[in-house]
């Protein structure tokens, strides 16, 4: 339904998007991941038309949306990042608001607003002022902006970002039932955050794809590699594991007179027996031994973890523990968000 062909986008020096090229199928709901500065925003902006690639372009049902950008704009409803709303406006307002920027006439505005509230649960906010709505009620209005017009399309940038853990989990359900029966592109840096949601994955590291595939399929993807927990007693302990066959990396902590070394392996092959013959050669006392898969949050920093020097932005932490509300660092004033929350423009 979605095509996205190698498509490049710069901002000035910095290229944000690098010939990216994946696709979204009807009814999927697909998590779009990568770390701060990946370029998921860049994308996101260009699927809605809101930015025009520099490079490539973007195809709904194999037609270039910018062929027919007003129809495309039709089929898509979009959250943008960091969800601007206007806080003076009563939520009934703000929504009246999007549907004059739609263009829709009284009928459609009456039941899209109608089937909108309704969907999101918004039914006992909808006369309160948005400044007195809590973040979890303003995403479900950002969420209802989004889908006033009936669109079949879904471009969700972070919609659970600086909520907390209760906040997260009824935004996630209420994206599930968004998602039943339309077709959602979900940007997120958090790893757990798709697995509960999320048909397929399309991860992006510096502007390009760096891997695409279900949970499943990238818990089982080779470069996701195995880890290994030792923990000995002796001399030389880490660097000897470390020096290990198949071991990509490792972490190590001192544990009273011991130490506990955490390994990444670079093989499926299992390491333990390898370990074991280390160990009793070396006369070390060994306390815990352990192969474990990496969990998908491994997985994600093995795809988009920066190499040394190659960084001009820090890589995400992408932990549960990251907190909540990160500034974004990015430049994008009031006009880009009025764009966004439009929807009717475009930007080069
Ligand atoms: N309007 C802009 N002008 C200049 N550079 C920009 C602009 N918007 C984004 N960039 C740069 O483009 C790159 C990609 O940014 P983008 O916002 O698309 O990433 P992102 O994956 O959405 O990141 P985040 O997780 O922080 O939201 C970054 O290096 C960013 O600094
Ligand atoms: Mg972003």
């Amino acid at each position: 339904m979605i095509s996205v062909e190698g498509v490049t986008k710069r901002y000035g020096t910095v290229t944000a998007v690098d010939g990216l090229s994946f696709t979204v199928d009807r009814g999927e709901v697909v998590g779009f991941l990568g770390p701060n500065g990946a370029g998921k925003t860049t994308t996101m902006r260009m699927i809605t038309g809101t930015l025009q690639p520099d490079e490539g372009s973007v195809l709904f049902d194999g037609v270039p949306i910018m062929d027919g950008l007003t129809e495309a704009k039709q089929r898509v409803g979009y959250l943008p990042e960091s969800n601007p709303l206007y806080d003076e406006m009563l939520v009934a307002e703000y929504l009246e608001h999007v549907a004059d920027l739609r263009g829709l006439s009284a009928a459609d505005r009456r039941t899209g607003i109608t089937n909108a509230v309704d969907e999101t649960d918004l039914g006992a906010v909808f006369y309160r002022p948005i400044s007195e709505c809590s973040k979890g009620y303003r995403q479900r209005i950002g969420l209802a902006g989004a889908i006033l017009h009936h669109p079949e399309v879904l471009i969700l940038d972070e919609p659970t970002e600086g909520l907390d853990p209760n906040q997260r989990v009824e935004i996630r359900r209420l994206i599930g039932s968004l998602g039943r029966e339309r077709t959602v592109l979900l940007s997120t840096h958090v790893m757990q955050e798709v697995e509960a949601t999320c048909s397929r994955l399309v991860i992006l590291s510096r502007g390009k794809l760096a891997a695409e595939g279900s949970v499943q399929e990238l818990l089982a993807n080779r470069t996701g590699g195995i880890r290994y927990i030792v923990e000995a007693q002796g001399t030389g302990v880490t660097e000897a594991l470390a020096g290990l066959a198949g071991v990509s990396g490792y972490e190590t902590f001192a544990v009273e007179g011991r130490v506990r070394v955490q390994l990444d392996a670079a093989t499926d092959e299992d390491l333990r027996p390898a370990i074991f013959e280390m160990a009793k050669d070396s006369g070390w006392t060994l306390w815990e031994l352990h192969r474990e898969r990496a969990s998908l949050e491994q997985v994600f920093r093995n795809l988009t973890s920066e190499l040394p020097g190659e960084s001009e932005k820090e890589p995400a932490a992408a932990s549960e523990g990251a907190p909540n509300g990160m500034s974004e660092g990015e430049p994008g004033g009031a006009t880009d968000d009025e764009a966004d929350a439009a929807s009717l423009e475009v930007s080069s």
